[in-house]
């Protein structure tokens, strides 16, 4: 009988591992780590080699194109309609509209915003479109500059990536067709949505966290603070949607809860990384970014842009960082465009205040930079 077990057991062992090659779930080493917490605590990233190669050369940011020639004329004063833009000089004008088309409409070239009979009008949306966008990209490298988008700042092939439409947009998804039936009310559950890594999550938790800029400042904060319970708490169903954003989060950036939780203690500032204050300004401006830019356009999109409750496309974690935790390697493609660094019409339309540059409820994080490996 023992001997039987033996055999039995060594066969099954056999089998799973090699059904263990066989499957999506298992990675190939070698492996690389990256420890980004203090010694101990597990604040690691595991990835294989393979794969942060991958992610790595899929996101090169393109050649910055030749500085334009110095000097010459306003582009305000050489154009009839240039309201953003006017003043540069028409070189720096048209390199910028050179590098516009590149990043946004390589195939379709100056005629997916233009009406190529006369460059000044103004009735094509994308034009449209795009005039906010470059005021919108203006304000992110400006205004969130300090706080989130650094040195490295945005160009629109951060997030557009040579397409007209960015690869990782979203609206807002009105749930399953049905109102009736054995599950009538689920809590938007269940449904194995790709945006919360298909787990049994609240697949909408975008819609309430990213794209509501009115919102309270701690509706994301669901952990008690004391041990026992001193008032009535928040739902289970507030720590599912918080959990639902997480996941959008660390899938957003390729890495894993670590990266800016010590897991002991999630909730807890002090012991988080400085990545994480990071985070805490990058919801506040993705929620600026839909709300004062994306979502006042919804009118000069076609409705066959617009989701299916015709709410407007908009911005996530993943539109720009794309599977990385700094968008195109951290490369800082700003540089070679400083007209896209500063606010040029303040007037034309009201750029919204900043967040608030206080972090939460307690004091912000003091943890010095993570320890090198
Ligand atoms: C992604 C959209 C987009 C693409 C592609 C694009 N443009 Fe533009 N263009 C604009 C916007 C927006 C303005 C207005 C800028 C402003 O108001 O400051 C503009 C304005 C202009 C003007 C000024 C017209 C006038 O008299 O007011 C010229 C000239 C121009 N573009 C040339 C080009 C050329 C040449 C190309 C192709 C190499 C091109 N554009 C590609 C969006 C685009
Ligand atoms: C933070 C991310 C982001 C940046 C930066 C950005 N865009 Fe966009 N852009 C979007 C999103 C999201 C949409 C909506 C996509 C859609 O149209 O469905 C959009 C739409 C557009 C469209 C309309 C496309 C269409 O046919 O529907 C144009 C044109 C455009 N952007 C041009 C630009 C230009 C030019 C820049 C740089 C000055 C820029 N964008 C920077 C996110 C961005
Ligand atoms: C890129 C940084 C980042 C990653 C990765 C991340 N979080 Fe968070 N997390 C935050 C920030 C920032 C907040 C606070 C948000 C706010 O207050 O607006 C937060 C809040 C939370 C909270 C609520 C804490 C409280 O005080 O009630 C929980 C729970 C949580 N995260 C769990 C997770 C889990 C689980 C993962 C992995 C699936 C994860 N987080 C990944 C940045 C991150
Ligand atoms: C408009 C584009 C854009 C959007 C949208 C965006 N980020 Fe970022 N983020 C950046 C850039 C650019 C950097 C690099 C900043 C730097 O180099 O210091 C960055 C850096 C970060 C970092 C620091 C990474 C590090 O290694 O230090 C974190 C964390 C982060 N973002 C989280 C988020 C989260 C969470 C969201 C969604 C709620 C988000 N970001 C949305 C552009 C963006």
């Amino acid at each position: 009988m023992k001997t039987f077990f033996v055999v039995l057991g060594a066969s099954i062992a056999f089998f799973l591992t090699i059904a263990m090659f066989g499957t999506s779930g298992w990675e190939r080493p070698p492996l690389t780590t990256t420890q980004n917490g203090f010694r101990g605590t597990g604040m690691d990233q595991v990835h294989t080699r393979a794969e942060v190669a991958e992610i790595r050369d899929a996101n090169v940011a393109p050649a910055p194109a030749d500085p334009a020639e110095e000097g010459g004329e306003l582009a305000g004063q050489t154009y009839e309609n240039v309201k953003v833009l006017s003043g540069l000089t028409t070189n720096e004008f048209n390199r910028l509209m050179v590098s516009m088309t590149e990043w946004v409409a390589p195939e379709q070239g100056c005629t997916y915003c233009h009406n190529t009979e006369n460059m000044a009008d103004d009735s094509l949306y994308q034009k449209r479109v795009a005039r906010r966008m470059l005021q919108m990209t203006q304000h992110i490298n400006s205004d969130w500059k300090a706080n989130h988008v650094g040195g490295t700042g945005v160009t629109c092939y951060t997030c557009h990536r040579g397409q007209p439409v960015p690869a990782n947009i979203w609206f807002t998804n009105p749930g399953p067709n049905h109102t009736s039936g054995f599950v009538s009310r689920n809590n938007g559950q269940n449904m194995a949505a790709p945006s919360v890594g298909l787990a049994s999550l609240p697949y909408d938790s975008l819609t309430e966290y990213l794209a509501d800029k009115s919102i309270d400042n701690n509706a994301i904060r669901v952990n008690a603070t004391t041990a026992l319970p001193t008032s009535k708490g928040k739902p289970i169903q507030d720590a599912e949607k918080t959990y639902g954003l997480m996941i959008h989060m660390s899938e957003g950036l390729g890495v894993n809860c670590t990266f800016c939780h010590n897991t002991r203690a999630i909730s807890n500032w002090q012991q988080s990384t400085p990545q994480r204050t990071t985070a805490w300004h990058g919801i506040r401006m993705v929620r600026d970014i839909n709300g004062n830019f994306m979502e006042p356009l919804t009118s000069t999109f076609p409705r066959n842009r617009l989701g299916v409750l015709g709410d407007v496309p908009k911005v996530n974690c993943t539109t720009c960082h794309n599977g990385q935790n700094k968008p195109l390697n951290g490369a800082h493609v700003v540089d070679a465009y400083p007209e896209l660094t500063k606010v040029t019409v303040a007037d034309v339309v009201k750029t919204p205040a900043p967040a608030p540059d206080t972090p939460p409820a307690e004091t912000p994080p003091a943890v010095p930079a993570a320890p090198q490996p």
